[in-house]
């Protein structure tokens, strides 16, 4: 019996997906900040062993699992997932000013997808006060993810400085940074032409001291084509260790029809996208595609749920693997989950570390 797939998230799933999102926020901020309850989340959460311990652009993970980026938007749960079997944690989005987001309702279950709809639109606290807050966190390695500001540009170039100038603010804290160019519920789109990456990489070359591994992260929605020029554009910065694939799918006409959902997508009108099991297969395809094309470090995200989505991730050529539906959808010992399942996939085909599996079938 598994007290949260079983009993609790029916529970959970009948309340609105935000408000479960923000109690869940605040038990985890609670319980992390409380060293007497560190114990029993050891024991309830933590999973270790040396075959999932790796070594990633200088940085060291106990696991290959990381939490997405959008769970932790302002890192006030980091002890929290620290007890736990996450490798590391990917704060933010974090935009240059604080944002409220888009209008409410903005977070849907798709269940029989193992998906969510999300539109969030960047609610976060803001570079400076999250800055403050990360100063003096060492517990779990984490990245954390810049994007440029919810609002409507003059011009590409504007927008490209605002993520330079929410970088240099966040730039000193964190293991990694993550320049997410995908996010599809802003007033723009996403950031991810080859044209756009090439502006926002001169950007960073000209007005940033980068000194931390740095990841672009990009939609699952990229095309063969797309990730040709971009791997061709990035091989240019040797800055840019690598890619996160990949944020949500905007793919959502099957659900125009949705009996619960079909007027939420056409009121949506193409912003929003889908997360979890509707990104999967598009996140394992890109994710091959980027291994071969670009030879460097892959984060893959979307659609992992179990021990074989992530290790179905990193033979593709991912050396570091995320999710956050998973999460959702499994519980706190999500991670413990997948972790446990994951260390048996690599030593029963003869694995000592799961670094030696990264892109065997790519
Ligand atoms: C509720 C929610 C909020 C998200 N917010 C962000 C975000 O702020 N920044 C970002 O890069 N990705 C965000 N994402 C995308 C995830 O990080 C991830 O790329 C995507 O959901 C696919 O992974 P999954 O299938 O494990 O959810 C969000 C996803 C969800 C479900």
């Amino acid at each position: 019996m598994d007290f949260y797939e079983d009993f609790a998230r029916s529970v959970l799933f009948k309340l609105d997906p935000e408000l479960v999102h923000d109690l869940t926020l605040k038990a985890a901020g609670f319980a992390g900040s409380h060293k007497s309850v560190f114990g029993f989340l050891r024991g309830m959460f933590n999973f270790e062993d040396e075959v999932l311990s790796s070594s990633v652009d200088g940085l060291s993970f106990k696991s290959p699992l990381g939490l997405s980026a959008g769970f932790d938007k302002n890192g006030k749960t980091l002890g929290f997932f620290s007890m736990t079997a996450f490798g590391f944690v990917e704060v933010g989005s974090v935009t240059l000013k604080e944002f409220q987001g888009n209008p409410k309702p903005r977070l849907f279950r798709i269940p029989e997808q193992k998906s969510i709809l999300v539109n969030l639109g960047l609610p976060n606290q803001g570079a400076e006060k999250i800055l403050k807050r990360l100063k003096s966190v060492d517990l779990i390695p984490f990245g954390v993810s810049v994007a440029s500001m919810n609002e409507k540009f003059d011009s590409d170039f504007d927008r490209a400085m605002s993520f330079v100038d929410c970088y240099n603010i966040v730039k000193s804290v964190g293991s990694y940074h993550v320049l997410n160019a995908s996010c599809p519920n802003v007033a723009k789109g996403r950031f991810e032409g080859p044209e756009q990456v090439e502006l926002l990489l001169k950007q960073v070359k000209k007005n940033c001291r980068v000194e931390k591994p740095m990841y672009l992260k990009f939609s699952v929605d990229l095309t063969e084509g797309d990730v040709e020029e971009i791997s061709k554009v990035v091989k240019r910065f040797d800055f840019v260790n690598g890619f996160v694939i990949g944020n949500l799918t905007k793919e959502m006409s099957h659900l125009k029809k949705h009996p619960r959902l079909g007027d939420v997508v056409e009121k949506l009108g193409g912003r929003g996208g889908l997360s979890g099991g509707a990104a999967k297969l598009k996140s394992d395809r890109l994710i091959k595609q980027f291994y071969q094309e670009s030879g460097k470090t892959i984060i893959g995200v979307g659609g992992v749920f179990s021990g074989r989505d992530a290790y179905d991730k990193i033979r593709n050529g991912a050396s570091l693997v995320e999710g956050i539906t998973g999460m959702i959808y499994r519980g706190p010992a999500f991670a413990k989950k997948v972790c446990v399942e994951l260390s048996e996939f690599l030593k029963k085909d003869g694995f000592e570390n799961v670094q030696d599996a990264v892109g065997v079938d790519a």
